[in-house]
C-alpha cells in the first residue's frame, strides 16, 4: 500500500499526468477520496450556476491553485459562499474581473475596486451575512442541522430586510434582502448552507486526513469541509500514513472527496515583495488595502514623528481605554483604536487576547524574521501569538463568541444612541464593506461592550444622539462609551450617565458638543492619564 502510494507521488512530481491517480485512495483503503495530480481535473466539473463554498479569511488560507484552476474551466453563474472576495487580481477577486461569479455570500468585502464596480454598477449580487452567522450556516449544513436561531442581527437591516443585493443600472434596488422570522429571545432564523461543491485549502493530508498546521489558516475552511457534497481540498503537502499522530487529525477523510496538491502558492511570493509592501505600510499605514498586510515591530532607533492633534486625541482614547482590562479577562478588540489600548495593559495583569479569524492569545506584532504569512489577526495583519494560545475555525471561534465567553468586546463607532443602539458598519448610498464579526460580537450576552471614538464627526456632527440615523449593527448593545473628551455608561432603559471628564471640562461643555441629554453620575471622575 506504501508503495503504491509512493508510486504516485513521484508521478505526480517528476512527470506530466495529466489522468487522476487514482490508485492512490481507492487500493489502499475504502476511502472515498481521489488524488488528482492536476488541479484543473479536479473541478472541471463543477456546472455554470454552482454554488462553491470557498475557505479561507482575507487571502490566509485561500485555496489559490484551485481558484486558478476555475478561471482555466470558465465556469459562470457561480454562488461563491467566502468570508471574503480577495483582491482585484487574486484569489477570488481573479474571478470577479472574469465575471464567472453572479452572487457573493460574504461577512466582509473589504476595498476591491472593481467587485465595488461591478456591485454599484449592478453587474454583481452581494449577500452580506455577519460573520459568525455565515459560519455557522456552514458548520450547520456539514451537521445536518436545516435551520438555527441566533440572536446576531436583531433590530438591524439584517433582520428587517432590505439590505441591497442587487442594484439596477439607475441606482435603485433590483434585490433587497428578506426579512427574518424572529423567535426565541429575539432570535433570527436561518437556513443552512449545504453546497454542491466546496473547495479548500489545508496543509498536509495524509489519504485525505487532513492535519493543518496552518496556524490562523483553519478558519473557514474547517466547516466547509464538511457542508458540501463534493469536496475539494488542496493541500501544500502529500505524506504517508503514520507521519503524524490519530489525535492530531483535525478532519477525518470521511469528508473529503478530492485532493489536489498545490504547485505554485502566491503566499511565497509575497515575501520576494518585501520591499513593496514594507514601503506601502510606510506611505499608507492608516489605509486598509485588502491584501496579507506585513505588519513589523518598529525598529528601535525609528525616531517618532511629530504628534498631530488628531493623533494626540486617538492617544487619549487609546489610553483611556487601557483601563478597561482586569487581570484574567478574555477580550476581542476592533481594528484601530481598540487594538492600539492593548500596546498600554498594565505589565502586573495578564489579558488574553482573541482574534476572530481564529487566535486566543494574541501576541505582538512579530519582528521581520518572525513574519509568518498563515498567521494573521482580524485586521490581517501578520501577528505573534504568546505562549499557551490556541488556534481554532472559524465556527469555533464564534461559538465562543456568541456563547458569551469573552468577557469584553471594544470596537469603534459612527454613531451610538442614548439607550446603546450601535451603528458601524455601512453609509447608505456609499460602498458598503460589511459587518464582519461586529454583528456578532456585540449580540453576545455576557460580554461587555466598550465603543471607543472620537466624541464628534469631522465639522462637529454628533456621533452620540437620541436615535442612530445610520444603519445598526445593534440594538441596545452598547455598555460604555469612551471618547477624548468623556465617558458614560449606558443605562439601556434610563439612557446615559456620564461618568468621567477629561480634565477641565465640564458637564456643560459636554452637553454643548452631544447629540442628547445624559444624568451626570454623583460619583463623577476626572481622566487624567
Ligand atoms: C508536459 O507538459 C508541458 C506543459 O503542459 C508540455 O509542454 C510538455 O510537452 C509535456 N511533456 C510531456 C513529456 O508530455
Ligand atoms: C470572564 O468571564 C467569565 C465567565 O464567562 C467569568 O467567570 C470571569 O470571572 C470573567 N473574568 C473577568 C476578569 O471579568
Amino acid at each position: 500500500i506504501t508503495q503504491l502510494k509512493y508510486h504516485c507521488r513521484t508521478q505526480q512530481m517528476t512527470l506530466n499526468v495529466s489522468s487522476t491517480c487514482s490508485c492512490y485512495f481507492s487500493t489502499s483503503s475504502q476511502r472515498n477520496s481521489q488524488f488528482y495530480s492536476d488541479a484543473t481535473d479536479a473541478v472541471k466539473d463543477i456546472p455554470d450556476g454552482a454554488t462553491v463554498l470557498v475557505g479561507g479569511f482575507g487571502l490566509c488560507g485561500i485555496p489559490e491553485n484551485l481558484i486558478n484552476s476555475l478561471l482555466k474551466t470558465g465556469v459562470k453563474g457561480l454562488t461563491a459562499v467566502s468570508n471574503n472576495a480577495g483582491v482585484d487580481n487574486f484569489g477570488l477577486g481573479l474571478l470577479l474581473q472574469t465575471k464567472q461569479i453572479k452572487r457573493m455570500i460574504s461577512s466582509y468585502v473589504g476595498e476591491n475596486a472593481e467587485f465595488e464596480r461591478q456591485y454599484l454598477a449592478g453587474e454583481l449580487e452581494v449577500e452580506l451575512t455577519p460573520q459568525g452567522t455565515l459560519a455557522e450556516r456552514v458548520r450547520a449544513g456539514g451537521a445536518g442541522i436545516p435551520a438555527f436561531f441566533t440572536p446576531t442581527g436583531y433590530g438591524t437591516l439584517i433582520q428587517e430586510g432590505g439590505c441591497p443585493i442587487k442594484y439596477n443600472k439607475d441606482g435603485s434596488i433590483a434585490i433587497a434582502s428578506e426579512k427574518r422570522e424572529v423567535r426565541v429571545r429575539s432570535s433570527l432564523l436561518w437556513l443552512c448552507h449545504k453546497a454542491q461543491v466546496s473547495t479548500n485549502f489545508l496543509w498536509t493530508g495524509v489519504t485525505a486526513d487532513i492535519f493543518s498546521d496552518l496556524k490562523t489558516a483553519r478558519n473557514f475552511n474547517q466547516p466547509m469541509c464538511k457542508a458540501a457534497k463534493t469536496t475539494i481540498v488542496e493541500v501544500e503537502e502529500v505524506v504517508d500514513v503514520g507521519t503524524f499522530a490519530e489525535e492530531d487529525i483535525h478532519i477525518p477523510s470521511i469528508y473529503i472527496h478530492r485532493v489536489v496538491q498545490g504547485t505554485s502558492y502566491e503566499k511565497r511570493i509575497e515575501v520576494q515583495n518585501k520591499a513593496f509592501q514594507i514601503l506601502r505600510c510606510l506611505l499608507f499605514p492608516q489605509i486598509s488595502f485588502w491584501f496579507q498586510k506585513r505588519t513589523v515591530q518598529k525598529s528601535q532607533e525609528e525616531k517618532p514623528k511629530p504628534k498631530k492633534e488628531s493623533d494626540i486625541v486617538r492617544e487619549r482614547i487609546i489610553r483611556r481605554a487601557a483601563l478597561e482590562f482586569e487581570d484574567g479577562m478574555y477580550a476581542n478588540l476592533g481594528i484601530g483604536i481598540p487594538m492600539l489600548a492593548s500596546n498600554f495593559i498594565k505589565p502586573d495583569i495578564t489579558v488574553h487576547l482573541q482574534s476572530e479569524n481564529g487566535i486566543l492569545g494574541l501576541g505582538p506584532y512579530p519582528t521581520e524574521d518572525a513574519v509568518d504569512a498563515d498567521l494573521i489577526n482580524a485586521g490581517k495583519e501578520t501577528v505573534t501569538v504568546l505562549p499557551g494560545a490556541a488556534y481554532f475555525s472559524s465556527d469555533e471561534s464564534f461559538a465562543m463568541i456568541r456563547g458569551g465567553h469573552i468577557n469584553l468586546t471594544m470596537l469603534g463607532a459612527m454613531q451610538v444612541s442614548k439607550y446603546g443602539d450601535l451603528a458601524n458598519w455601512m453609509i447608505p448610498g456609499k460602498m458598503v464593506k460589511g459587518m464582519g464579526g461586529a454583528m456578532d460580537l456585540v449580540a453576545s450576552a455576557g460580554t461587555k461592550v466598550v465603543v471607543t471614538m472620537e466624541h464628534s464627526a469631522k465639522g462637529g456632527k454628533h456621533k452620540i444622539l437620541d436615535k442612530c440615523i445610520l444603519p445598526v449593527t445593534g440594538k441596545q448593545c452598547v455598555d460604555r462609551i469612551i471618547t477624548e473628551k468623556a465617558v458614560f455608561d449606558v443605562d439601556k432603559t434610563k439612557g446615559l450617565i456620564l461618568i468621567e471628564l477629561w480634565e477641565g471640562l465640564t458637564p456643560e461643555d459636554i452637553k454643548a458638543c452631544t447629540g442628547t441629554d445624559f444624568e451626570v453620575s454623583n460619583k463623577m471622575g476626572q481622566i487624567s492619564l
